[in-house]
């Protein structure tokens, strides 16, 4: 069997010193169907190796379950790594970050405040433990010193950017050993001689994450780790964009001088990205420095292959630079092609005011609840009650996380964004029936509010006076999709939300097609039942990237759930991605 170590200078592949040129390609991003021609193309711009998190909340969206079926067949992601001929590297947290609903970490895990995050914590420990057996499962018969492509496994993420509990990060590298993994293990830091302190322990090789000045990280990185192979974990090729903000680039042509800086100090590299992908129904993350900003359903991140997975301008100058160090094969991917295009009407609405109880079911709390504390845990909740004043009066919530859109009488009297810090209004009339829903738009993923609760926080009250006894209905998201109206209906634009609506749309074959959200408000689409995530009027993103696989010959269903205002009820299909405005 082949074997992998870590060397006095270099990695080691059967003693020959060896230089990783991985591409980070997150198979929970991409669709099952495309996973290998995204590998191959890996393959054919020059790398040799893949390298992937492990989302723990999507493997494991209840307590005692771990799915790794169809999308999360991560047996099935690394036998096609090793068909294609190339190793590969897994991260399986159980802290991720990467742009992901709470940073990877379970909510449900988390809704027990006496939980400790990232710390040596019984609770949490014990959890992790369990995840990290059932990953360590499907990884070890893939290691490379058992036949397999893995050459490597991360503990943590960037965990000197958070803390500096070295026993918990011993627990990890403890149980991984024990759960049967031989090949190397490293953390990644950013490389400040601070963070690669906290976030690492000996035995575990340290590395580093950064998008520029490689000589200078190099060098701090080295400081740390004095011997063995330098490497950059994250080589930072582009970035992510937040709803309100731009959509970032970044020059092929700098990218490709600070890929060019890393190969020639001799150093081993993950590209982050290779391929982004999409964050698919609702599993983007957040930033919050201050002001909560949810990330945008693309995770195109301006990498080598587009969110398509066609290459850019960046692909071929990436590959130029690696054949100047190292052989590269010879063909190279077509490029991209006009999707086909179409356009019908949205027709047959279901108002969610009109039959809540067709969404989900009520149930009543004295106390408003936090979504965390509802079982199944809702991303959206419609919330109930009678308001029976003498006079009109300012309702105030504790805090709204992540948007709150209230209606009294049936009428729509306001929206409270988090990100507004917004969290009171007036209501018009001293009596009525209020209903207000409440939207989770993603959890942080980097920093100390990763794991915090959603919905409202801290109750509501009017005229200063705590406002108690609510109906709560939890949004059945899995079953929104499929309700209909009594008779099929068509509508005229604008359209007031929540309400669902559908359109069909026929194709001559499958093809990736781009939906054009943009006279749209904010809300959710599936494409054939695809969940294909979060579109919002704000932008920057305008368009929904529909993979080609779950795309149909013939007749298709496109459903959309508008919760705010759709200006032009049409489904209209354009040729390109509209990612929006860039800074410049
Ligand atoms: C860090 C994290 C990654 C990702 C990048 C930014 O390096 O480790 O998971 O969040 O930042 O894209």
């Amino acid at each position: 069997m082949p074997e992998f170590a870590i060397g006095e200078t270099d990695f080691l592949l059967d003693g020959q010193p060896f230089r990783i040129l991985s591409g980070a390609l997150h198979y929970f991003r991409v669709h099952p169907d495309l996973w290998a021609d995204r590998i191959d193309k890996a393959r054919r711009m020059g790398l040799n190796t893949i390298e992937t998190y492990v989302p723990w909340n999507a493997h494991a969206p209840e307590p005692g379950t771990f799915d790794l079926s169809g999308g999360l067949d991560l047996d099935r992601f690394l036998r096609l790594v090793a068909e294609a001929g190339m190793y590969a590297i897994v991260r399986p947290g159980p802290y991720i970050c990467a742009e992901w609903d709470n940073g990877g970490l379970p909510a449900w895990l988390l809704r027990d405040p006496s939980v400790g995050v990232r710390r040596y914590e019984p609770k949490y420990l014990a959890a992790v433990r369990e995840y990290l057996t059932r990953v360590y499962e499907v990884v070890a018969p893939h290691q490379i010193d058992r036949g397999g492509p893995v050459l490597l496994v991360q503990v943590e993420n960037e965990y000197g950017a958070f803390g500096d509990d070295k026993r918990y990060l011993e627990a990890l590298a403890e149980h991984t050993r024990a759960s049967g993994i031989t090949v190397p293990l490293t953390t990644v830091d950013q490389p400040t001689p601070e963070m690669l302190e906290a976030g690492s322990i000996d035995g575990v090789h340290r590395t580093a994450s950064f998008g520029s000045g490689a000589e200078e990280r190099l060098a701090i990185l080295r400081a740390h780790q004095p011997t063995g192979p330098l490497m950059c974990s994250e080589f930072w090729n582009g970035w992510f964009d937040h709803w309100g903000a731009h959509h970032h680039t970044t020059s092929a042509a700098d990218a490709a001088a600070g890929l060019d800086a890393l190969l020639a100090a001799g150093a081993s590299v993950n590209l982050y990205m290779f391929h982004g992908g999409t964050n698919f129904g609702l599993t983007n993350g957040a930033n919050d420095k201050g002001v909560y900003q949810p990330l945008v359903t693309s995770y195109d991140y301006d990498a080598p292959l587009d969110e398509a997975g066609d290459p850019t301008p960046k692909y071929h100058a990436f590959r130029d630079v690696i054949a100047r160090y190292h052989k590269v094969p010879d063909s190279v991917p077509p490029p991209a092609r006009p999707a086909p295009t179409s356009e019908g009407p949205l027709r047959d609405p279901v108002r969610l005011l009109d039959a809540p109880a067709e969404w989900g079911t009520w149930e009543f709390h004295e106390e408003l609840p936090v979504f965390d504390a509802l079982t199944p845990m809702p991303r959206l909740a419609l919330l109930r009650t009678t308001v029976t004043g003498d006079r009109p009066g300012v309702l105030a919530f504790g805090e709204v996380r992540d948007r709150a859109t209230v209606f009294f009488d049936g009428e729509r009297v306001g929206t409270l964004q988090r990100d507004h810090h917004e969290r009171a209004l007036a209501l018009p009339r001293a009596r009525g029936e209020l209903l207000v829903l409440v939207e989770d738009q993603g959890r942080v993923d980097y920093g100390p509010r990763i794991g915090e609760a959603k919905g409202i926080i801290g109750g509501a009250s009017l005229h200063g006076a705590p406002l108690t006894g609510w109906d709560v209905l939890p949004v059945d998201l899995d079953k929104v999709p499929s309700l209909r109206p009594t008779a099929a209906t068509t509508v005229d634009g604008p359209v007031a939300g929540p309400v669902l609506l559908r359109a069909d749309v026929d194709f001559a074959a499958p093809a990736d097609l781009f939906l054009d959200t943009g006279e749209w408000g904010k809300g959710l689409a599936w494409f054939n039942g695809f969940p294909l995530g979060r579109y919002w009027r704000r932008g920057p993103q305008r368009t929904l990237y529909v993979p080609r696989p779950v795309v149909r010959a013939g007749a298709n269903e496109l459903v959309v759930l508008e919760l705010d205002t759709m200006l032009d009820p049409a489904a209209r299909f354009v040729p390109r991605p509209l990612l929006g405005h860039t800074e410049a």
